[in-house]
């Protein structure tokens, strides 16, 4: 596709941002005289089956956030084609990506407090439960999907793999694997149905990275990466930065529960405790630390911990390893980058897929 200077009515200015499949342009709407966000699905690559795939894919995406009207989620205005270009007009969100902050490379700075922390998760989880109610799971929640406004509000976006539920309709195995190696909850990485309470445990991750500043999980594969999703109990918040009070480890631990049933049944039930678990500790205006600690060695507790999440997974778990092909032929290169790049793959992953 050569640069477009026009999408439908829409006059286009320049790449406001991009993801591994989607290029966002900042537009003009003569109509209204109002800036927009235009996203285009970049297709070039792809062969006619795939691109066919992503066409309706980029539809579901349309449809799934024109459901939605929450402060906290990007407001979707238009869809069109011209040619063989479909392209989603949106409202311009001003701000960085989230992942912008938590990246290594540290591409903006950003000073906030434990409760500005908690009040960002809370938006997130605003959000999150919002679409959940109107029937929209995400499936690819990530840092790199939540805009941070300078006055530090949250706004969701990227709907681009989310499922519509159809309430009448019972919930069929997953027939694709998709979400973000780094954010995806047990179940995903299985093929299992990735239900609202999979957003829930990549909200958990966030909470968690608000709080030290790290991912729980880490792993220079992403074999292993999903190893420790599906079996390892991460260090404890409170270990990882003594700035964070021990009672927010209970509320991540409970929001990263290896089993969809022992997590939070609600993003509001999520958040409620988060707000109770500041409200019961030293809040104040301690600063979440915001230079990078070093690697967390586990504890010897949590290393029983890990032991005793081991022993109950074994039992008639929801979770069986012997279900997938952890770091299979699905997914190529097995470095850490990748665990942040959504991925799209027909299941069972080995049978071959696409990372975006
Ligand atoms: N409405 C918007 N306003 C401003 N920037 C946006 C908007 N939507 C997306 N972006 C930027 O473009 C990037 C890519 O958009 P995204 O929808 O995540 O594409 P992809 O599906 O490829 O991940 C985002 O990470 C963000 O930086
Ligand atoms: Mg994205």
């Amino acid at each position: 596709m050569t640069e477009p200077e026009q999408l439908g009515r829409y006059r286009l200015l320049r790449v406001l941002g991009r993801g591994a499949m989607g290029l966002v342009y900042e537009g003009i709407d003569p109509r209204l005289e109002r800036r927009v966000a235009i996203k285009v699905i970049l297709t070039q690559q792809l062969d006619a089956a795939q691109r066919a795939d992503y066409s309706a894919r980029f539809v579901r995406e349309a449809q799934a956030v024109a459901r939605l009207n929450h402060p906290n989620i990007v407001t979707v205005y238009d869809f069109g084609e011209e040619g063989d270009v479909a392209y989603l007009v949106m409202e311009v969100i001003e701000g960085e990506e989230l992942s912008g902050y938590f990246d290594a490379d540290q591409a903006f700075q950003l000073e906030f407090t434990l409760e500005d922390a908690v009040r960002m998760t809370g938006e997130l989880l605003d959000a999150i439960g919002y679409a959940h109610q109107n029937g929209v799971v995400h499936r690819d929640i990530k840092p790199a999907n939540i805009m941070l406004s300078a006055q530090l509000r949250v706004k969701l976006t990227d709907f681009g793999v989310a499922r519509l539920h159809d309430r009448h309709a019972p919930a069929a195995a997953d027939s694709e694997v998709v979400g973000t190696p780094s954010y995806m909850a047990p179940e995903q990485i299985a093929g299992q149905v990735a239900g609202p309470r999979a957003d829930i445990f990549a909200a958990g991750i966030i909470l968690y990275q608000f709080l030290t500043g790290e991912k729980p999980f880490r792993a220079p594969t992403l074999g292993a990466l999903q190893h420790q999703i599906l079996y390892d109990r991460p260090a404890l918040p409170s270990v990882a930065n003594p700035s964070v009070g021990p009672q927010f480890d209970r509320v991540v631990l409970r929001a990263l529960a290896k089993r969809p049933e022992d997590r939070y049944p609600t993003a509001a039930a999520f958040r409620q405790d988060l707000m109770l678990a500041l409200r019961g500790g030293a809040a104040g205006d301690h600063t979440v630390a915001i230079t990078r600690p070093p690697d967390i060695a586990m504890s010897e507790a949590d290393n029983a911990d890990v032991a005793n999440d081991r022993a109950s997974d074994a039992d008639g778990s929801d979770v069986d390893a012997s279900d997938m092909d952890v770091g299979g032929a699905g997914v190529s290169a097995a470095d850490a980058c990748d665990a942040d790049a959504t991925v799209v793959a027909s299941a069972p992953w080995h049978r071959g897929g696409t990372v975006r």
